[in-house]
């Protein structure tokens, strides 16, 4: 199968007239037959969980090829090792919170040269600049891609990050920043960065255009769904339109932190039935009871409707950002899988089984 990318539609940043035409060759699946245990889901008695066992008698191989519901055929992971970084260059770095918000938030783009394949949905590793305490070179940190597999400028080149700079004060009072990101919040461009990776499948994008996507994000967590985002919304594809249901919901503290929110108001505008955004914004908002306006809070107001999407096998659920809204949001889950008789747990963990369940919390 060919996939062939044509031109992104919509750009907020500059866009370079070279269009690539990628292509990739998909090898057709050798289908294996063998001893497995089946485990299904059954939407009508109300999503329960049962197994059954298939027994097909089979020569050795005794390998199962798992047919993914998730983007994975050619998934390119640790291209790039610490000990031999790609070396990319910055070329555009924007704070994207506003002055009075509690802490920065940068948006930058560096040059890849097409040298780093990636999917929507993976992370880069990065290493600062500069040695530790005990004169080694910095150790690498982890950030979640916020760009789609074109790129911000739609030509395969380049590879964005979404960065809150970390400072704080420590036991002694002192000022401490944190290295990679405030390394990052300052780069200039033309500047010089270490980029490893690319690394992760956790977060890829459901195969199916048709599939309902539903994506929780705090503050930077944010960086797949936008990814997610262009690909659905602001990129024509050969071979990928999106025919589903994408819900956003987007945990910040202030206004002010509401990160690519104008980019995703015109996505909504465009695509008003197929683009649902709610966000929660914690230090402005609150329910009826008063209480903080967390992303779990905000999804309790839609509780039987994203319940009902959850008991659909086309639905997906991405999950990312600070640790803390996991089990916030397994609480809320927990009582409304009880109206029905389900054990949360044991659900979410066939969920999870079938690639619909997706945590990248930090
Ligand atoms: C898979 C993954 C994806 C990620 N994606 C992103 C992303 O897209 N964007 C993003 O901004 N970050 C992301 N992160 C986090 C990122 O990897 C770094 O951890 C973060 O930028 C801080 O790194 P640093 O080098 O600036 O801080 P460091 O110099 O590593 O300092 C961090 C350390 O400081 C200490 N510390 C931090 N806060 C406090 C505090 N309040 N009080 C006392 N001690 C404290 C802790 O010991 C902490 O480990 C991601 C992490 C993972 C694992
Ligand atoms: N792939 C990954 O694993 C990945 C990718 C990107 C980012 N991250 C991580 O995600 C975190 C994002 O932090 P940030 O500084 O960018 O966010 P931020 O701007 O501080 O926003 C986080 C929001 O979540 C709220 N919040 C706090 N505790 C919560 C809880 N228990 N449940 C739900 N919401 C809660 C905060 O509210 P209040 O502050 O008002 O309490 C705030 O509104 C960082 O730790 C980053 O490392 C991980």
């Amino acid at each position: 199968m060919d996939v062939a990318v044509s031109a992104a539609v919509c750009h907020p940043f500059p866009k370079s007239n070279a269009l690539s035409n990628k292509s990739s060759i998909i090898r057709p699946k050798r289908l294996c037959f063998t001893k497995v245990p089946v485990v299904y889901r059954n939407a009508s008695s109300g999503g329960r969980v049962g197994s059954i066992r298939a027994q097909v008698i089979t020569e050795a191989p005794t390998k199962v090829e798992k047919v993914s519901k998730k983007m994975e055929e050619g998934v390119i992971t640790n291209k790039f090792r610490p000990k031999d970084p790609y070396v990319g260059k910055c070329l555009l770095n924007t704070k994207i919170t506003g002055d009075d918000a509690p802490g920065e938030t940068w948006h930058m783009v560096f040059s890849t040269e097409g040298e780093l394949p990636y999917k929507e949905g993976q992370s880069i590793g990065i290493i600062a600049d500069g040695v530790d305490k005990n004169g080694k070179p910095h150790k690498l940190r982890l950030y979640s891609i916020a760009s789609s597999a074109l790129g911000d400028f739609g030509d395969s080149k380049t590879v964005s990050l979404c960065v809150k700079r970390l400072v704080y004060t420590n036991e002694q009072g002192e000022i401490v920043k944190g290295v990679c990101s405030n390394f990052l919040c300052d780069l200039k461009p033309g500047a010089d960065v270490k980029i490893t990776g690319p690394v992760g499948k956790e977060m890829l994008m459901p195969k199916d255009p048709n599939a309902t996507v539903i994506m929780l994000a705090t503050g930077t967590g944010i960086a797949p769904f936008r990814g997610f985002l262009w690909k659905m919304f602001f990129e024509k594809h050969k071979d990928y339109k999106f025919n589903g249901l994408a819900w956003l919901f987007l945990g910040v503290p202030t206004s002010s932190s509401l990160l690519y929110k104008e980019e995703f108001e015109k996505m909504k505008e465009k695509n008003p039935d197929k683009f649902r955004l709610d966000f929660a914004v914690s230090r402005e908002q609150t329910n009826e009871k008063g209480e903080k306006m967390y992303i779990q809070t905000r999804m309790a107001q839609y509780a039987e409707e994203l319940w009902e999407l959850l008991k659909k096998d086309t639905t997906f659920v991405y999950m990312c950002g600070l640790k803390g809204m996991e089990k916030g949001i397994d609480d809320i889950m927990v009582s409304l899988a009880a109206k029905d008789g389900i054990d949360w747990t044991e659900y979410k963990r066939s969920l999870k089984k079938a690639g619909q369940w997706n945590v990248e919390v930090y």
